[in-house]
Parts: structure tokens; C-alpha cells; sequence
């Protein structure tokens, strides 16, 4: 099989594979500094952001590029479900490949969010348990499981080992094999040029909007970070049923509507009648007005017109995904948090509790609505 050369149809993909390197070069430069105990993961990543040399443009990009990958992979998936490749026998490996991805490149999302042990990450690590305790037949048994196994050395070898290698096997098997006949290098040297714009932007982004982490010399305010993305995001929305309902409809939202959603479009091929071939789709057995018809072939036939198209449906169809993200998540003042719960404070409120895993002593955290009101709304919860 041949891959085009450079064409924006693969740049998403190339894209994603850029900063996913980047993201490995951050995270392997953080690597050296950070020390994963309770006691000093927030000193070292605090150290990391405030003395060592780039340290904050490296924490700050690695977050930056955590948010901005998935925008990527998902413009990746608009366009190769648009361009029906579920329907190519060959590309079966890369499609569910593809598509499985997802899961690891969420999961480093989950754990990096939970390491630096702020009260972010603390509030990340109990509501896992809460998540998954919606799970059925094993929901309780995951919850204390959950918490009883969790310490920050496990998550961080989980975070920079087992899913980073999950991760490689199955972008090797989505992509690279087939890349190896066309010259890894060559295809890399060409994405990098078009990927500049991209690291420029995600460069400043780094640089000018950053985790406040000077306390408790300047401390942030209660709400900032409302409206700024952040790698957050994307757990808060499957959260996001426990803050607004009660019952049977938030395992409905929450775990089987998403699961559903996954599976399916993971098995799509499966669906479908597989072709051999790689010519252009066409539609023979649409229905349509024979004047329309010919209007619609004419239109087809046009490469600017066609390209004008799917661009303007991919926006779309991205348009409608970002936006469903940032309605259920731009009010979290996700940098906020150390307002309350810094260190001139004292320390009960500078860093998590040690009873973190007790929740006879600390009762909040066993009660789903608090805790997700606490996240978007800390000042009236409290
Ligand atoms: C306006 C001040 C304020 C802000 C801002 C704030 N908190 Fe809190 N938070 C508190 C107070 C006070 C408590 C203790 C409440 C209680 O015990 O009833 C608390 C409790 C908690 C708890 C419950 C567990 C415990 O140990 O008591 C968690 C988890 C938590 N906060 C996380 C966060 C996170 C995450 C953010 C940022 C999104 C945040 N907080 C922002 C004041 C704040």
C-alpha cells in the first residue's frame, strides 16, 4: 500500500504523531525531576515549574500538547471516517487500531493529570473510584480496588511505562509498519515542516497562559482558568451526569452511551462489507433527483469544489465536537484550586490530606455531587 505524499488528508495524522513525540520528549525532560511520593511530587513539580531552567515552558507545553492531541486525532478520525475507511479491507488494522488508541492516549490524560499531587490530582484520584463504582456487578469491588492500590509510584510507572508502550505497539501496527516500506524518515521531514505552525502556536500557548505555581508567594484567584482549555477537559465531560443527575441516568451517560458510542465506532469495518480495492467511493445507490444527480457528479468532479466540501463538513462536524467540550467544561476554574487549598494555609490545605483514602474521615469525597460542584463551582459549594 501507498500513502499519498503530503496532502492535508494525512496531515492530522502526521500531525498527531509529531506532538505525540514532542509530548514524549516533555515528558521524558519531566522524568528527570519529578519525584513520585506523596510527600514530594508537588515540591518537585514546583521546583520543576520555578527553578529548574525551561522547566516551566517544558510542564506548561506538556499540558498544552495533553489538551491539543486529541483535537488533532480527532480531526485525524472526521476525515478517515469521511473518507469511509472502514470500508477498505486493508485499512481494518489501522481503523481499529486507530481507534483503540484512544483508550491509552485517554488514560495518560487521567494518570498525568493525578501526579503532580495538587488538590486537582487529588480530586481526580477519588473520583475515579466514583466513576467506576457506576460500573455494574464489579462497580464497588473496582471502587475499593481503586483506592486501595493507589499509590503515586504505580501511576507513574503506569503513566510513563505500560501506556506509552500500549500506545507504540498500537501506533506501530496503525501506521508505522506500512510507513517503514515509504521511508519513516522522509514522511517525518515533510510533516515537520507543515507541523510549525502548529508547535508555534502550542509554544506560546505554553508560555503566556501557564498553571499558576508561584504560591504562596502569588496566589491564583478562586475561578481562574474558566474558559481556558485544559487537559481536564476530557474526564470532566463523562463527569459531568454526576453534577446534574441522580440515578440510573448517569451510568446511562456516564459509562454505557460512551462505551456504546467507542465499541461501535471501533467495529465499524465489522459492519460494513469490506472492499478490496482503494479506488474512489461511489455512490451508485443513492436515491437521488437525476438533475440533482448531475449537478451533485459535476460538483464532485471538481477537485476545488470537492476539496471546498469536506473541508467545510469537517470544520463542521469538528465545530460540533469542540463545542459540545467546551459548553460541558469552560466554567471549571480548573487553575484556581490553589487559592483556597495553598500552603501559606497551612498545611492541611496545601497538600491532600493523609487520610486521602479514608473516607469516614473525610466524608465529602464519597458524595458525587459535592465533589463536582466543589470542581466547578468551588466558591458556592464551600
Ligand atoms: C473558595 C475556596 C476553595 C477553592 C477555590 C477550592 N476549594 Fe476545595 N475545599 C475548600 C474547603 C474549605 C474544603 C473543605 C470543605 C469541608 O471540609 O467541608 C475543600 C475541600 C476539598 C476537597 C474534599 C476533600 C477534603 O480533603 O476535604 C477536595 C477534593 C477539594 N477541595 C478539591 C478542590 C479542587 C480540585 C479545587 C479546584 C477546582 C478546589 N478544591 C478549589 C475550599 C476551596
Amino acid at each position: 500500500m501507498v500513502l499519498p505524499k503530503v496532502h492535508w488528508r494525512h496531515y492530522f495524522g502526521g500531525l498527531s504523531f509529531l506532538i505525540l513525540i514532542l509530548q514524549l520528549t516533555t515528558g521524558i525532560f519531566l522524568i528527570f525531576y519529578y519525584d513520585p511520593t506523596l510527600s514530594n511530587a508537588y515540591k518537585s513539580v514546583q521546583y520543576i515549574t520555578n527553578k529548574v531552567y525551561g522547566g516551566s515552558l517544558i510542564r506548561n507545553l506538556h499540558r498544552w500538547i495533553a489538551f491539543s492531541i486529541f483535537l488533532s486525532v480527532l480531526l485525524h478520525t472526521i476525515r478517515c471516517t469521511l473518507r469511509k475507511d472502514f470500508l477498505h479491507r486493508k485499512k481494518r488494522v489501522s481503523w481499529l487500531t486507530g481507534v483503540l488508541f484512544l483508550l491509552p492516549l485517554f488514560l495518560l490524560v487521567v494518570t498525568g493529570i493525578i501526579l503532580p499531587w495538587e488538590w486537582k490530582g487529588y480530586w481526580f484520584m477519588e473520583m475515579i473510584p466514583n466513576y467506576s463504582e457506576f460500573i455494574p456487578v464489579i462497580g464497588p469491588t473496582l471502587k475499593s480496588f481503586f483506592i486501595e492500590s493507589f499509590t503515586l509510584s504505580r501511576y507513574f510507572v503506569i503513566h510513563i511505562l505500560i501506556l506509552p508502550i500500549i500506545s507504540l505497539i498500537l501506533i506501530d501496527y496503525h501506521f508505522l509498519t506500512l510507513l517503514r516500506v515509504r521511508g519513516i524518515f522522509r514522511y517525518m521531514s515533510r510533516h515537520a515542516l507543515i507541523a510549525i505552525p502548529f508547535i508555534i502556536v502550542l509554544i506560546v500557548l505554553a508560555t503566556y497562559i501557564t498553571i499558576p505555581s508561584e504560591d504562596p508567594e502569588i496566589i491564583p484567584m478562586p475561578l481562574e482558568g474558566e474558559y481556558i482549555p485544559s487537559p481536564e477537559w476530557y474526564f470532566l465531560i463523562l463527569l459531568l451526569p454526576l453534577m446534574y443527575y441522580r440515578g440510573d441516568i448517569i451510568p446511562m451517560l456516564s459509562i454505557y452511551l460512551p462505551l456504546f458510542l467507542f465499541v461501535g465506532f471501533a467495529f465499524l469495518p465489522y459492519f460494513f462489507r469490506g472492499k478490496e480495492t482503494e479506488e474512489e467511493e461511489v455512490e451508485e445507490n443513492a436515491p437521488m433527483e437525476r438533475g440533482f444527480r448531475v449537478i451533485w457528479d459535476r460538483i464532485m468532479n471538481n477537485r476545488a469544489m470537492k476539496g471546498l466540501i469536506t473541508g467545510i463538513v469537517v470544520t463542521l462536524i469538528f465545530a460540533i465536537f469542540t463545542s459540545l467540550l467546551y459548553v460541558g467544561a469552560y466554567n471549571s476554574p480548573t487553575l484556581g484550586c490553589n487559592s483556597c487549598h495553598n500552603l501559606s494555609r497551612g498545611i492541611r490545605m496545601g497538600i491532600p490530606p493523609e487520610a486521602f483514602k479514608d473516607r469516614n474521615v473525610l466524608p465529602n469525597l464519597n458524595k458525587n455531587q459535592w465533589m463536582m460542584g466543589h470542581w466547578f463551582y468551588p466558591t458556592i459549594i464551600w
